[in-house]
């Protein structure tokens, strides 16, 4: 894992969205991996502003969500569909129906996460994988006790997930749904670039656990130690557990701008 601390989150938009600049550059029809929540606000931002700018274009990438609601109507303004519109899909030029996501309505949900997974092999599988982590440690939807090989899949919310998207549903937990859709951990490995966003205290602990814990189904995103290239973008309150936080400054530090992530 590579490990960048930075001062904020302007600055994680930016490194992030260079990275993905890069990658529509010289792969135009890149499959891009795209998380909704707070956390990749920052990146999707900074395309929006590069895609006004005529820096970059999606018109020929293609999306994948990670993860859905069960049981929202399709106008709800919390499904994850929506959402990624909103932040990212909408403000950009991708083809209609260029990105794809679970279906939370699906009647035959096994059938329908099966064919999911099948669309993104066949799609020629996720270049860049977007992620934030929850407070509980999990990526997409894989709440604790997740396999650490699952695929696309329904499971149950943990209550302290609903806990912390009821600010989305005015402040309602019994608002949000009990249940979701997601790639599993399985999946999420089988992308080639993980660039993994968290920023703010609340996120310090799953950090902790995230780069420096062992790898366990307890702290499901802890899987990622075993990925070959995921890059942690922090602020310095995510990462104010980390015990070697300072060789990763310094690390990254003496790293040549060119590189990139
Ligand atoms: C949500 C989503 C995740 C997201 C995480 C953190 O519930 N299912 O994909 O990464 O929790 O959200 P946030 O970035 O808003 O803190």
């Amino acid at each position: 894992m590579e490990i960048v601390i930075l001062p904020d989150t302007a600055a994680i938009g930016s490194l992030a969205a260079d990275a993905i600049e890069s990658l529509v550059q010289r792969k135009p029809d890149a499959v891009l991996g795209l998380a909704t929540g707070s956390s990749p606000l920052a990146i999707y931002d900074e395309l929006a502003a590069r895609y006004a700018a005529g820096r970059v274009s999606f018109a020929q990438a293609r999306g994948f969500t990670l993860d859905e609601y069960v049981g929202l109507p399709a106008d709800h303004p919390e499904t994850y569909r929506n959402v990624i519109h909103k932040d990212f899909v909408d403000r950009v030029d991708f083809a209609p129906g260029a990105v794809r996501g679970p279906d939370g309505l699906a009647t035959d949900i096994p059938a329908f996460c099966a064919a999911y997974e099948d669309a993104i092999v066949a799609a020629g599988g996720v270049d860049l994988q977007i992620l934030g982590i929850g407070t509980v440690g999990h990526i997409g939807f894989n709440e604790p006790g997740s396999s650490l090989a699952s695929r696309t899949r329904i499971k149950t919310l943990t209550r302290q997930t609903r806990i912390d998207n009821a600010r989305f549903f005015g402040g309602d937990v019994d608002a949000v749904p009990t249940h979701c859709l997601t790639q599993g951990l399985g999946t999420i490995m089988s992308a080639r670039h993980v660039v993994l966003v968290a920023t703010g205290p609340q996120k310090a602990e799953a950090v902790h656990h995230l780069v420096e814990g062992a790898v366990s189904a307890l702290w499901p995103g802890t899987i990622l130690q075993h990925h070959p290239h995921v890059t942690v973008l922090l602020d310095g309150a995510a990462a104010s557990r980390l015990q070697l936080a300072d060789y990763y400054r310094e690390t990254y530090q003496a790293k040549p701008a060119w590189q990139g992530i």
